[in-house]
Formats: C-alpha cells, structure tokens, sequence
C-alpha cells in the first residue's frame, strides 16, 4: 500500500509522530497507527471500535451519510431487483457476478450438500423442545466440524472452498430443522429440483404427508430477504467471525461464534423487537395511539426506543428498509392483506416520525428491521426464526469476510489492548488476617 499523505502526532512533551495516511478507492482514508505503541509507548483508545479499520476489504461498502449499500460495488438495489440469492453469494465469495455457465455450476454445488449427515440430526433429540432455535444453531452449526475433519485444512484454498458450500447449503437445513424440533414435526429432507429459497420453505412449512406448493411470491420475498442481510461489512458479528477466526479456528467454529453474536438484540434481534413494539401499539388502540407512544420515546425518562429506528452506520434512510418495505407490501397484496393493520400501523407511525424534530434532528430513519418483521410474520415464519433466518443469510457474508481474512499477508491474531483503570500493585492479605 502506498500512502498518500502523513498524519502527525504530538505528545508527551512535544515529541511527534508522524504516521502514514491510506485511502481506499472509496470512503475515508485511513491512519496507519500499527508503529504507535512500539514508538511512542502509547495505545489508541476507542471502545466499541468505532473510528478503528481493523482490517482491508474489498467486499462489502456502507455510506451512512448517504444511504448507499454495495457488495462488489453492486448497489443493493440493483441486487435485489436483477438477482438471485445464489448469484449474490457467487458475488460475495469470489469478488464478480457469476455467468450462466458459472450460475448453474455454482447451483448445482450448493444443492449437492444441502443434506446433513444422519448423525447430525441424533443431536437434536438432546435440546428440549422448546429451546429457542439459536441456540440450537449455535451448537448444530459449529458441531459440523465434527463431521468434515477431511476440509479443516485452512491453509488449502479447496478444504476452505468445500467448507464454504457445505455452510451455505446445509444452514437452510439446519435452521428448518431447529424449526421442526420446535413444533414436534418430522424433519423434511431437502429436495434439490428445488431452488435454495423454495427448498428452504418447503423445509420449514412443508410435511411428508402432503406436497408442498411453493409460492412464487413468497419465495421471491425470501430471497430479497436474503439478498439485505447477506453481508454488511465489519459489524459486530462479522467481526467475531474474523476474531475467531484469527486464531486459525476452523470456519465451522467461527461461523457458530458469528451466530451467537447476531443473537443479541442489539443486532439480530430488532426484528422481533420492531415487531413487537408494533403489537403494544396496536393493542393500545392502533394508530390513534401513535401521538402517545411517540411523545413516549421522545420522553428520555421513559427508556422507551423507536424499535427499527436508527443506525449505528446509516444516518440516512436505509436503503435496505425501502426495499423491505416494497417487499412487504407485495407480500401483503399476494396473501389478500392489503388491510394488514399492523403494516397500517408501521407506515403510518414511519410518517410521524420522519416528520418529527426529534427524528430528524437526531437522523434517525427506519432500518431495515422495521418491516422485516411484518413480512416474515405474514409469510408465517415464527418470530423465534427471525434471527435464524438473519443468520442463514449472513454466513455467505461471514465466509467471504473469513476467507478474505486467512488470505491477507497482513492478518494477524486478533488482540486488542486496553487502559487499565483497576488496582495497582498490592500484596495478598492472609484470609485470617482480611477484616
Ligand atoms: N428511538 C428513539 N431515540 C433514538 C433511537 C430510537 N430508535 N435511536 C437513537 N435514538 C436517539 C438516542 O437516544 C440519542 O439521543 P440524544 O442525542 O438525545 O442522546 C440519539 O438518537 C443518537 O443515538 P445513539 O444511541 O448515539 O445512536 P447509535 O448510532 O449509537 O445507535 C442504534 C444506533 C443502537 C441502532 C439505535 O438507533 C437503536 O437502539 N435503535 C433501535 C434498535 C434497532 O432498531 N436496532 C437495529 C439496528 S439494524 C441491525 O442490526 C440490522
């Protein structure tokens, strides 16, 4: 990497630093801060990371500011409207959309490890039935290592390779099968003349007792649905992949570790929250209650958010919100609920805020789990899945993010330093003698 300007720092008493600036194609540059500390004695201190590039990428670009989202320099918008899901993770793992040739090849990869071995689905018998499906996945997913000793090589680009079509065809499997322990059903084995959408759904909603008819619209909004959340850059979970990663763990651990994180309802979990948010609302009177729950959230006594509102990155609308919103809506009409009070709701509660001081002062806009929620629920995907499904999405982007880590001659083991704030030095009282 070549600089293209200098930073200085100066410290102590006077001295200086100077440091080498980088810029990417796109976005801001960068300070090369790797020779501070061994220099200067000094660490960098930001928690949460938020002004910290803990690693290049050519993969996946954000513009909060501007509501802009890329992967490969594709806007999602094109994506989504031009795109299958497969053709999306094609693109995210090897860096340009794939031909016809490449497409059906790549498919065709996919469908043959879409089954899970027998052994694997013994270990669902050891959950209790009404364990929450992501912890389910969590043990599942990360158990697969102990299937496939043959690729855990990651040194060698085809263990890496076979490794990333058995993650991206088996989740499907796997997230269906966490749905159908849950409800006391037989598991439903893939059926590969289907597309990897289609044979998601019949997995889930489809019984060996009667054929599945697939639902056209359904399924295109499931695939956009996949589309949104296949990757977005350096995010908490995707930087536990990396993290894990680091250390030269085997992709089936880290991509568990990357589960576990998007659990969290600060991250995967808003859909639900959004959803449920809207469900007090309504059961509080619906749309005339608006006013109220508003005045509420603006209260900062009363801890209550606009759930699905704000962004850690996106200070603009989230292009990925409009576009749920499109799909919700197409949704809706194809299942007759042109009348869905709850999408009512949303758009009418999205207009308050929008025009609202307090939302636009702060640029707070809908994120893409504002509707999330209202559609998956109305293709009648249980709300305990709505994470699963987030994280069958993200693996594509958590192995692209993977993969590109193990081959940069510049990673290292992850290990972020701190400033301690604890005790100093002091020497151990005998318990006798403790007051
Ligand atoms: N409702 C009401 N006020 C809000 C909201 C909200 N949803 N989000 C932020 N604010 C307010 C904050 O109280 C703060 O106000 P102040 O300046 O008067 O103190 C101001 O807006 C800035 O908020 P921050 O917390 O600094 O914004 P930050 O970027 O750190 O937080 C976050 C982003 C965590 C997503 C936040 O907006 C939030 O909690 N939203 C609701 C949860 C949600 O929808 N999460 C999904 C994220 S998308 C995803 O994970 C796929």
């Amino acid at each position: 990497m070549e600089a293209k300007g200098k930073a200085t720092l100066t410290y102590g008493d006077g001295k200086t630093l100077e440091m080498p600036v980088y810029g990417g194609t796109i976005g801001p540059d960068v300070v090369d801060i790797r020779a501070l500390y061994g220099k200067t004695g000094l660490f960098t201190y930001d928690p949460g990371f938020l002004s910290t590039a803990s690693c290049g990428s050519k993969i996946t670009y954000i513009d909060g500011d501007a509501g802009v989202l890329m992967y490969r320099g594709y806007p999602i918008e094109q994506l989504a409207q031009h795109c299958d899901f497969l053709e999306v993770c094609y693109l995210l793992l090897k860096g340009e959309l794939p031909n016809a040739q490449q497409k059906k090849e790549f498919d065709s990869m996919v469908t043959k490890h879409t089954m899970v071995h027998e052994q694997l689905a013994r270990f669902y018998s050891g959950f209790r039935r009404d364990a929450h499906p992501m912890a389910v996945m969590v043990g599942v997913v990360g158990a697969l290592a102990a299937f496939y000793h043959d690729s855990l090589d990651i040194s060698n680009p085809e263990h890496r390779e076979v490794s990333a079509f058995r993650l991206i065809a088996k989740l499907p499997t796997i997230a269906a099968m966490a749905y159908k322990y849950n409800v006391g059903q037989p598991f439903m084995y893939p059926k590969n003349g289907l597309d990897y959408t289609s044979n998601f759904m019949r997995m889930m909603f489809g019984v060996p007792a009667e054929e599945y008819e697939v639902n056209p619209v359904l399924v295109r909004a499931l695939d956009r649905i996949l589309i949104l959340h296949a990757d977005h850059e350096q995010n908490a979970s995707t930087s536990t992949v990396r993290l894990a990663g680091s250390s030269g763990a085997n992709p089936f651990a880290c991509i568990s570790s990357g589960i576990a994180c998007l659990w969290g309802p600060a991250h995967g979990g808003a859909n639900e929250a959004a959803l449920n948010m809207l469900y007090d609302i309504q059961k509080q009177g619906g749309v005339a209650k608006i006013g109220e729950f508003v005045a509420k959230v603006k209260d900062k006594n009363s801890g209550v958010k606009l759930m699905g509102f704000g962004h850690r990155v996106y200070k603009n609308y989230d292009p990925r919100a409009k576009l749920m919103q499109e799909t919700t809506r197409e949704v809706l009409d194809a299942l007759g609920l042109h009348d869905d009070p709850l999408f009512k709701l949303a758009m009418a509660l999205e207009k308050v805020a929008l025009e609202d001081e307090y939302f636009v002062s702060r640029k707070l806009y809908p994120n893409v789990d504002f509707y999330s929620g209202i559609v998956q629920r109305a293709m009648g995907i249980p709300v305990s899945m709505f994470t699963c499904i987030f994280s069958l999405a993200r693996t594509v982007g958590w192995i692209a993010q993977w993969n590109e880590m193990i081959s940069d001659p510049e990673q290292k083991i992850g290990r972020p330093r701190q400033l301690y704030n604890g005790a100093t030095r002091r020497d151990v009282v005998p318990l006798a003698r403790r007051g």
